[in-house]
């Protein structure tokens, strides 16, 4: 078994044939002729190396659960794995012992099939609305983004496999991803797009990163040695290793020079003739000089440095059982916590025996997550009709056979469609919600004393969403329905729920009015059904915040160019608006969102007060109480947001520097909130050093980053410029 310390000894015998084997994996595991990874559905493998028991290791997505193939030819067994929640609702939770407990189940799972790093967390920022994995992303906010990561990272590694973060840097969109050249500023990336990785990597050392496909100011990022070694290496000290995005890049010499130690998934001439093998484009540059070998030895040494605590240089033996009920009870309550309550006029929570009139094919068919690497093969995903059912709620029976069969219909004539034009049938158009009449919904009014409407939406890697009808907008058949719904359920006196199966915003402003609540769902995984009844009953009070704004329209976004020039087929795209990225932009242009970042109502409600604030040691130290003053036991996220002083350089209205979930607290129960901020981390970067500016800074406590309850104020007396990295 390879030891910590053999490294050296070892790659000082290594051939120049090994050292490229190590840096390069096998290929995608099963296809192209390649032999099958013993973790089918795995996403990549590394090289064995026999004669110095260096063994292959296994690296799976994704962050919403471990994606492997659930079942093997010739085997009956089962090789299923959890559905959590996306990213963007476990970062709706704002709780950290959350993000770690989902990274440890997930890590379990990672480890009892047989796999060493998990290809997560995602965690690009929101930079638009309409990037199609958003999902799998945690926020707008690079603070709350490398919290969560970090937490999730912990999580993972406490269970003696890697996490991965990715993708490295900027990688924001979808549209030509593995080519566009993304322009952005220093400042920016600084303070908005590394930020998150840079807080990730500093609290939770995750083995690996994944640099991303995209350019960054010109070069691909895995051959971008500002990124990959100034930063990284010499800013961060990141001491693990970093790998490819798959078939990222052009150049393998130039990602092994730039700091990119291993080039995923290998062998990219079997997609691409025109290229050769990395392995033998790495062998020839070293004995042309073109590769000095050192630089390929330092690769190689931070590789094994990492692996050699992988379960597979363990000998690690799997069982291929990991307790899947103990993690389907996490995903849950990640869930329950996650859920956002957008709007309620005192119509949620309902009494059991409310009969329910459901509406929306969502029901039937309940987005559990996006699709692509992201994507989650679980035992089974409860619908929101079934958890309905399952929790014995009265949901109307004769509607609920309507959809039923209409959905069946529906997907039958669409797979005979497209099986007559193209052979098999990926079934993800969009079915038209609008096929009850008034008179048809008119009667179910009557009979029913609460309708339920449910909006759902689904993306994922590889294509970018549309500001159009039937995506970033309400199609004209859910546009019509809701307003058939309202209208009707409304004369009689009944009132009107939308639940929102998303897995980014919508367009709300133009309907919400319509109905009394709405809650957003997000996409919660395998246990969306039971989560969405249960909150709908009271069982859970939600207590989620939006990591990322809902803006009034598209139009008043701030990334206008996304994604890029020129429209037909983007070849660049500028990151105009700078640091101005989410709520940073609303607030300090007075643009007024639909929902605010850090935005969500509870069933009960809570006072702040005693809000104490002094500077202590270059620590902002924050004191305050949260009262419950509502009916219901209920959880608070205290956001604190700073407003530092105009002086030399702008900034945004107000940046999130610290948040906190209070303990479930019941009526008329208080929480003591000590909080502390490093005022390092006030700092703006002004392209050259981070200055914290002195002059008067506003320490903003509230429920969201509108809803600011409490303000107090601590003077810096000098200026401090406080690190250059
Ligand atoms: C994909 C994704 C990345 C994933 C990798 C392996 O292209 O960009 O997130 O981990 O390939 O599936």
């Amino acid at each position: 078994m390879v030891t910590l310390e053999e490294i050296d000894e070892i790659v000082s015998k290594m051939t120049l044939e090994e050292k490229a084997r190590i840096v390069v994996g096998v290929g995608i595991p099963g296809m192209f002729g390649n032999p099958r990874s013993r973790v089918p559905g795995a996403a990549g493998e590394t090289h064995p190396i026999e004669r110095f028991g260096i063994p292959s290791t296994v690296f799976a997505d994704g962050p919403a659960g471990l994606r492997i193939n659930p079942k093997r030819e010739g085997d009956e067994k089962t090789y299923h794995a959890t559905a959590f929640p996306v990213a963007t609702m476990l970062a709706s939770t704002w709780n950290r012992e959350i993000l770690e407990e989902v990274g440890r189940c997930m890590g379990e799972e990672v480890k009892e099939y047989g796999v060493d790093i998990l290809l997560a967390p995602a965690m690009n920022i929101h930079r638009n609305p309409l990037c199609g994995r958003n999902f799998e992303y945690y926020s707008e906010d690079p603070f709350l983004t490398g919290e969560m990561a970090a937490a999730f990272v912990k999580g993972i590694q406490s269970k003696g496999v890697g996490a991965c973060l990715k993708h490295f840097a900027a990688n924001n969109q979808e549209t030509n991803r593995t080519n566009i050249d993304t322009i952005v500023s220093e400042r920016a990336l600084k303070e908005i797009y590394l930020k998150g990785f840079e807080i990730a990597i500093k609290k939770s050392k995750p083995w690996a990163i994944m640099s991303a496909y995209n350019k960054l100011n010109g070069k691909y990022c895995s051959q971008n040695e500002w990124l990959l070694t100034k930063v990284l290496r010499e800013d961060w000290r990141f001491d693990g290793f970093v790998m490819t995005d798959w078939f990222a890049g052009d150049n393998p010499v130039e990602q092994m020079k730039a700091g990119n130690d291993m080039i995923m998934p290998g062998k990219v001439h079997q997609i691409n003739r025109k290229r050769r093998d990395e392995i033998e484009e790495i062998i020839t540059a070293v004995k042309e000089g073109k590769l000095d070998e050192k630089i390929l030895d330092r690769n190689v040494k931070n590789i094994l440095k990492v692996l050699v605590n992988s379960p597979s240089f363990n000998k690690y033996n799997y069982s291929n059982i990991p307790d899947l009920n103990i993690h389907a009870k996490v995903a849950y309550e990640a869930g329950a916590e996650g859920v956002v309550l957008l709007k309620n006029n005192k119509v949620l929570p309902i009494n059991k025996d409310t009969r329910i009139a459901l509406f929306g094919t969502g029901q039937i068919e309940t987005i559990k997550g996006g699709t692509g690497s992201g994507d989650t093969h679980p035992r089974y995903v409860v619908s929101i009709l079934e958890g309905m059912k399952e929790r014995n709620l009265k949901v109307d029976e004769e509607l609920a056979s309507t959809y039923s069969k209409y959905v069946s219909e529906m997907r039958k004539k669409e797979y005979k469609e497209k099986k007559e034009m193209f052979g098999e049938s990926n079934l993800t158009s969009r079915l038209p919600q609008d096929f009850l009449n008034e008179d048809e919904i008119e009667k179910i009014a009557k009979r029913n004393d609460l309708a339920v409407v449910v909006i759902s939406r689904i993306s994922g890697e590889g294509y970018d969403r549309e500001p159009k009808k039937g995506d970033f907008y309400l199609s004209d058949d859910e546009s019509s329905l809701l307003k058939k719904v309202s209208q009707i359920f409304h004369k009689y006196e009944r009132k009107v729920v939308v639940i929102l199966n998303i897995g980014s915003p919508i367009e709300v402003t133009s309907w919400r009015d319509l109905v009394d609540s709405i809650l957003l769902a997000w996409q919660a995984g395998q246990e969306t059904g039971r989560i969405v009844a249960d909150v709908i009953v009271g069982k859970i009070n939600p207590s989620g915040k939006l990591p990322t704004t809902f803006p009034r329209d598209y139009s008043e976004i701030p990334s206008w160019n996304f994604p890029g020039e020129p429209k037909d087929n983007p070849q660049k795209v500028t990151y105009d608006e700078g640091i101005y990225v989410g709520y940073r932009y609303y607030d300090t242009f007075g643009v007024e969102p639909a929902y605010e970042f850090g935005f969500g109502l509870s069933y009960t409600t809570f006072e702040y007060k005693n809000l104490e604030v002094k500077l202590v040691n270059e620590k902002v130290k924050i004191s305050l109480e949260v009262l419950n003053t509502g009916e219901f036991p209920g959880k608070e996220v205290v956001q604190v947001y700073i407003r530092a002083p105009k002086a030399k350089i702008d900034k945004p209205f107000q940046e999130l520097k610290e948040f906190y979930k209070t303990r479930l607290l019941n009526p008329n129960e208080k929480e003591k909130v000590e909080i502390e901020i490093d005022l390092k981390a006030l700092a703006s970067y002004n392209g050259e050093v981070w200055l914290v500016e002195k002059g008067e800074y506003e320490v903003r406590v509230g429920s969201s980053s509108r809803d600011i309850r409490l303000i107090n104020r601590f003077i810096v007396d000098d200026e401090k410029w406080r690190y250059t990295s």
